[in-house]
């Protein structure tokens, strides 16, 4: 019996160390500076920052969200703080903040395909924060923070094609226009453009894509 509970003891020993080296591991990750700005976990001190700009319809417009409660976003930033990067079959959301004040002005997500093979990302900057380049440094941070702790292959970048601020984005950070799509979003026809981004070192600008499966999940 006492082999037996020594045995239990060691394995549940070994569990707990790897979660706390996953941790640590996960924790060296974040924060990240970038020019300009500051690439950070989510918290739950981000709710009114967070709630003013996700009000806003001219943001949500092309997205997949939209406004919650203060009680879900809570929840949501809770989650997004404790949530391990980088999961397949997830999306996890981290803040972009001015590096001065640390204010939350906006997010980013990243999903990771089920087989961990692609990424795809999306984009939210409050418009106080905008016209001055810090979202494609983010996204541009978040990629590297991709590609450097996955074995992802692409990053798929979604886009309705009235969304030309996010075009913008995508084709200066290197994404390749892959296809356009017509879908039905929020009951209205329009059309998606799907952009891509091939696994790269920073030496190389804007690297072709590999024209694998694309479009991994539902908009973020
Ligand atoms: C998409 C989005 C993040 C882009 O924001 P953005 O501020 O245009 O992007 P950046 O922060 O990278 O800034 C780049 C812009 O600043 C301009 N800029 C940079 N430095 C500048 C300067 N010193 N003076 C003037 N303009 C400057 C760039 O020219 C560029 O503008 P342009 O695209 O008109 O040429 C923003 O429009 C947004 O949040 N939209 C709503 C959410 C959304 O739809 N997301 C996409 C879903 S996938």
């Amino acid at each position: 019996m006492d082999m037996i509970r020594k045995a239990m003891c060691f394995s549940f020993d070994k569990v707990r160390a790897e979660r706390r080296r996953r941790a640590a591991m996960q924790a060296a990750l974040l924060p990240q500076e970038f020019p300009g700005g500051r690439l950070r976990r989510m918290r739950p001190e981000d709710l009114a920052a967070f709630q003013a700009y996700r009000a806003l319809p001219e943001l949500g417009r092309y997205q997949g969200w939209s406004p919650m409660s203060d009680t879900t976003a809570l929840t949501f930033l809770t989650d997004m703080h404790y949530a391990p990067l980088f999961t397949p079959g997830q999306w996890v959301q981290l803040g972009i903040a001015e590096p001065e004040t640390d204010a939350l002005v906006g997010d980013i997500g990243m999903y990771l395909s089920d087989d961990g093979s692609a990424g795809e990302v999306g984009f939210t900057l409050q418009p106080a924060a905008q016209g001055r380049s810090l979202a494609t440094f983010a996204v541009r941070q978040a990629l590297r923070l991709l590609f450097s702790a996955t074995r992802a292959t692409h990053v798929v970048g979604i886009t309705d094609a009235r969304n030309l601020p996010s075009v913008r984005l995508l084709e200066r950070v290197g994404f390749e226009f892959v296809e356009s799509r017509h879908v039905v979003f929020r009951g209205e026809t329009c059309t998606e453009r799907v952009y891509a981004l091939a696994r790269h070192d920073d030496s190389r600008e804007a690297p072709a894509n590999q024209g694998t499966t694309l479009g991994v999940s539902p908009r973020p």
